[in-house]
């Protein structure tokens, strides 16, 4: 008996942080996944195999899964604590496996609500974009008043994801926003603002180069938000300066990733590894 789960991660297009205060913000799946394998075993339930040695994967799987009784292998090709949807990846991949277990799918419904818990430990305040953009796959427009989303025809957009080698973390940046709000309310109503253009032109057909001014104003409203570093700045002067339309941070910042829209993405990451700088093309997946 075996069940068997798997998801995508994700990055975010434009509008983290706005998210968060019911700004719709766009998101994509990517080509990088975890996977969970369920199998019986005697005692309580434990993660045998895993990529990393953390407490919070332990925790995820103290939520998700019944208390005893399973053998869990977590197997993963998604940098963790990048901003890439590491915990809404395992959370769904987590979900699905138990109702494959079962004999069963897990629809979306049902791994995003079981994921919200997960991410809630974690992340204290989600808007619920990570866990809907990973659960639902594809490219979407999330909108955290339902909380619901909208499909958007990205097609099969590759996009540059460059790794500025430190994690940030989500709860404590959030809540950095939080605790400024009175002073950062007109940036994130830009972010907001900025956001709702670039859905108007990607549901009018458009591809992020048509939203790359956009996408470039997002990045400097992030940075007037305080959630840039210096390195991540570097690295969208390094981006911008070797040809993409637009390049910012993705996810709640702090460190973790910058995302690039290059003409020719393989060549980008070619120049970062060269330079350097971890890279990979993150294309969009179902
Ligand atoms: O977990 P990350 O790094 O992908 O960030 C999530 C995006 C935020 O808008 C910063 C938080 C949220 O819950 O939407």
């Amino acid at each position: 008996m075996k069940g068997r789960g798997k998801a995508p991660g994700k990055v975010i297009v434009t509008g983290e942080h706005a998210v968060v205060y019911g700004h719709r913000a766009v998101a994509m799946a990517i080509d990088r996944h975890t996977e969970v394998e369920l199998t019986p075993r005697d005692g309580p339930t434990s993660i045998v195999e895993a990529p990393i040695d953390d407490a919070r994967l332990q925790r995820c799987v103290a939520l998700l899964l019944p208390p005893d009784g399973l053998a869990v292998r977590i197997r993963s090709t998604l940098p963790i604590g990048r901003g890439l949807g590491s915990s809404a990846s395992l959370s769904v991949a987590l979900v699905r496996a138990l109702a494959s277990y079962e004999g069963r799918d897990a629809r979306y419904d049902e791994c995003f609500e079981k994921a919200f818990v997960a991410e809630r430990h974690f992340h204290g305040t989600p808007s619920g974009i990570d866990h809907a953009t990973v659960a639902s796959g594809g490219a979407l427009v999330f909108d955290p008043k339902g909380p619901s989303f909208e499909r958007l025809p990205l097609g099969d957009t590759r996009l540059v994801a460059i790794d500025s080698g430190t994690a940030g973390d989500t709860k404590v940046l959030v809540a950095g926003v939080r605790a400024r709000m009175s002073e950062l309310r007109s940036v994130i109503d830009d972010i907001g603002a900025v956001s709702e253009a670039v859905i108007a032109r990607l549901l009018a057909g458009g591809t992020l180069f048509d939203a790359a001014p956009e996408l470039r104003e997002n990045q400097r409203l992030l940075s007037a938000l305080g959630v840039s570093t210096e390195r991540i700045d570097a690295l969208v002067a390094w981006a911008l300066a070797r040809g993409a339309a637009a390049a910012k941070l993705s996810g709640a910042g702090g460190g973790g990733i910058v995302i690039a829209v290059h003409e020719d993405p393989e060549a980008l990451v070619a120049n970062a590894l060269g330079a350097g700088h971890p890279a990979f093309v993150a294309a969009s997946a179902a």
